[in-house]
């Protein structure tokens, strides 16, 4: 039986994820801000077991301490990033694994938004949360890592089966698309999630979680590889990484 999933939006742009057994015993991904995410678990009778958390930054841990039951909460995170995340009881790292709501949960060290970036992968669910790391339509700003890092941590989502969920920390979908059409100006599939996009943003819905098929379809920053997209950054003959580079550095002044 597949794990229930709630996208809870928090503050100005963020995501939190809720899921749950038919228990009602819930895990949450990341916590931006508690009171949202409190009143999501009381509307639907959950009950909040455990916290993972993506990365350090303010945005994704500042709700922590005020969630309901928190000192009963086991929090879960990077053994990389203990240093700087809350207290963590169990810290984790790339290729380990652990068992949630009795589940499986794969660890991914998705570095570049941040070092000691994680992602969780739930094959069972086919449910990723990659926090800042793969985005809708995009990636994280590279704040601490290089472009070779975020490159190869965008790899470890593409081999990801085509139906995972990807539950990703912002809705910055439709700014992202309009600087994916200026590099994949022929791709119909982007151009129809744009259309998309503003449809469901005008409606007050969410673009996030999108899955891995639309972002491998549409996505520029897993698409580096793609010839029509080096012709159009003015790199035909660039490597996969050259091209990644250029494409986050030409987002980082669009
Ligand atoms: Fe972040």
């Amino acid at each position: 039986m597949p794990l229930t999933l709630a996208t809870v939006p928090c503050l100005e742009d963020n995501y939190a994820f809720l899921i749950a057994n038919d228990a009602g015993e819930a895990a949450l991904v990341d916590a931006p801000e508690a009171a949202p995410i409190n009143a999501e678990l009381e509307k639907r009778g959950w009950s909040l077991k455990t916290v993972l958390l993506t990365h350090h930054h303010w945005d994704h841990v500042e709700g922590l301490d005020s969630l309901t039951g928190r000192d009963d909460l086991t929090v879960i995170g990077a053994k990389a990033d203990e240093h700087r995340l809350p207290t963590l009881d169990h810290a984790y790292s790339d290729g380990d694994s652990f068992t949630l709501l009795g589940e499986e949960v794969q660890v991914f060290d998705v570095s570049g938004h941040t070092l000691g970036h994680i992602a969780f992968y739930l094959p069972a669910s086919g449910l990723v949360f990659s926090g800042d790391s793969l985005m809708a339509l995009g990636c994280g700003r590279l704040f601490e890592g290089s472009p070779e890092l975020m490159h190869d941590s965008m790899n470890k989502f593409a081999t990801l089966p085509e139906t995972t969920l990807v539950c990703s920390g912002h809705e910055y979908t439709a700014s992202n698309g309009r600087f994916a059409a200026t590099v994949d100006p022929d791709n119909k599939a982007l151009a129809l999630r744009n259309i998309e996009t503003a449809k469901i943003r005008a409606q007050g819905g969410f673009t996030v979680p999108s899955t891995l098929a639309l972002e491998r379809a549409t996505n520029p920053f897993l698409r580096a590889n793609e010839p029509s997209i080096k012709s159009a950054i003015g790199l035909p003959n660039a490597t996969d990484k050259e091209s990644f580079t250029k494409l986050r550095a030409m987002k980082d002044a669009f």
